[in-house]
């Protein structure tokens, strides 16, 4: 089977790297000239763990190509995914279907054969059949249908997200679509993955109701950790309560600095958009941007109150950049609102992060500094504040790493610590909900 992955970034190369993977011959196309350019080299552009040793391991069998050419592509391929960004349009929260509909266009005029093709990037309803008169009208001939198959993998562990998923999601009206969108993921029967097929508008709500209702998660514990603040609960207790109730489930109930990434933030005011178009509003999905709104700007007067009322002249330490571990991207991190917020009242930021720094420069004020490891972006600090879980901030030596600071705070956005733990080491320690 002839596969081709229309965007090489986060989705798209996972993806492609799997299908491969799975037998499927595939090719990835990016219009990033250099993007493709390192991937003939076998160079990854992004940081995601076991994704190098797959594409180099699926390229060098020969059932993994890179390239820039849509049109040598697209005409043997039996299925063609669009897997480009879908962004916040500027100025009104919709996603912007700018590069979809540009890739339709791409696509048809050179299709030979029956194809489907399908939407992989996250789009609002009624993207898959607008996809198709896209088609239509640049290639009236072409014999062809629409599909649409929302992604789930979460950055960090894409590839098993991708490999096990909870279930796949299959838009799909034409039965000859759905059958070799089925051949194609048959590799996961073994591991009895269910394949779920439903009505084109269905697939393409699901993909956003789940990551709403995975924000409202978050936002949800995020409030609570609020009530927990002043009332003397444990925001770690009660989601650990709560989430044995398996109607609750124990997942998504972490706490933190609001959640961040390439996709929750931008798919709720997606969904609120939709929503507002369609002239229901959707309240509970406004309050849960609105809570993360307020949790990042919680979590400033947080680390300011830690530094006893003012974070001027203060040389405040930053452990973790990106917006969860064990990745590169920097889209929407929490780290993009709280570092500036800092900065502008006159803190000193030194970060440090394993794999975003390179990301995070472009985007963050001119004078942050940056440490090449954890001793550097410590020593001298008044205050550490722990940012983002990755391991390396998991075991730190406190005692060691007060002994290098100047100051004694420590503000721990992810209730990696315990209090008990960071008083023996001599740290005044701040924590999330607790
Ligand atoms: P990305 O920005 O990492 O990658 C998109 C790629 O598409 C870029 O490399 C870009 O150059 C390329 N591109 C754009 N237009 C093109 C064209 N006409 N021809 C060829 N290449 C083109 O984006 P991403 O994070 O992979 O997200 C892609 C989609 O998947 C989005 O809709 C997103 O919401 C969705 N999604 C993302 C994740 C995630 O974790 N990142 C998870 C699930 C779903
Ligand atoms: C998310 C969805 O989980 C995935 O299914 C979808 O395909 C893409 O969007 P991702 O953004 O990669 O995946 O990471 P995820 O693990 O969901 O974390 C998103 C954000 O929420 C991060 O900023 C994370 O720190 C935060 N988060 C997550 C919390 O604050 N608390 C939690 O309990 C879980």
């Amino acid at each position: 089977m002839n596969v081709v992955m229309i965007g090489a970034g986060y989705v798209g190369l996972v993806s492609g790297a799997c299908f491969a993977e799975f037998g499927a011959k595939v090719t990835c196309v990016d219009k990033l000239e250099e993007r493709i350019t390192a991937l003939q080299q076998g160079k990854i552009p992004i940081y995601e763990p076991g994704l190098d040793d797959l594409v180099r391991k699926n390229a060098d069998a020969g059932r993994l190509a890179f390239t820039t050419d849509v049109a040598g592509s697209v005409a043997n391929a039996d299925l063609i995914f669009i897997a480009v960004g879908t962004p916040t349009r500027r100025g009104d929260g919709h996603a912007d279907l700018k590069y979809v509909y540009a890739a339709a266009e791409e696509i048809a005029v050179n299709l030979q054969g029956y194809t489907v093709i399908v939407d992989k990037s996250t789009v609002p309803v009624g993207t898959a059949r607008e996809v198709a008169r896209v088609v239509k009208k640049a290639n009236p001939d072409a014999d062809f249908d629409v599909a649409s198959n929302p992604e789930f993998l979460r950055e960090g562990s894409a590839i098993s997200d991708f490999m096990r998923p909870d279930r796949v999601v299959l838009g799909v009206e034409a039965e000859r679509a759905e059958e070799l969108l089925r051949e194609l993921y048959r590799p996961l029967n073994l591991i009895e993955a269910p394949i779920f097929v439903t009505g084109l508008e269905s697939a393409e709500l699901i993909k956003y109701a789940a990551n709403a209702f995975l924000a409202t998660k978050i936002s949800f514990i995020n409030e609570m950790s609020q009530l927990c603040e002043k009332t003397g609960a444990d925001v770690n207790a009660v989601a650990k309560g709560m989430g044995m109730d398996k109607r609750i489930g124990n997942k998504f109930l972490h706490a933190g600095p609001g959640y961040g990434g390439s996709c929750f933030p931008k798919d709720t005011l997606a969904l609120n958009r939709m929503a507002q178009e369609h002239g229901v509003g959707s309240r509970i999905v406004e309050a849960v941007v609105e809570v993360n709104a307020s949790q990042k700007a919680r979590m400033v007067s947080k680390i300011r109150e830690a530094l006893g009322g003012s974070e001027a002249d203060k040389r405040i330490a930053v452990l973790g950049l990106t917006f969860k571990p064990e990745t590169d991207d920097m889209r929407d991190a929490p780290a993009l609102a709280i570092l500036p917020a800092l900065i502008d009242r006159g803190a000193t930021i030194i970060a440090h992060d394993p794999e975003g720094m390179n990301e995070a420069r472009p985007l963050l004020p001119d004078s942050v500094e940056y440490a090449e490891n954890i001793n550097d972006a410590i020593k001298d600090a008044d205050a550490v504040v722990l940012m983002t879980e990755w391991n390396l901030y998991r075991g730190l030596n406190l005692s060691d790493l007060r002994e290098a600071m100047r100051g004694d705070v420590f503000v721990d956005l992810r209730n990696v610590y315990e209090r008990g733990l960071m008083e023996r080491a001599g740290l005044r320690y701040t924590s999330v909900g607790r």
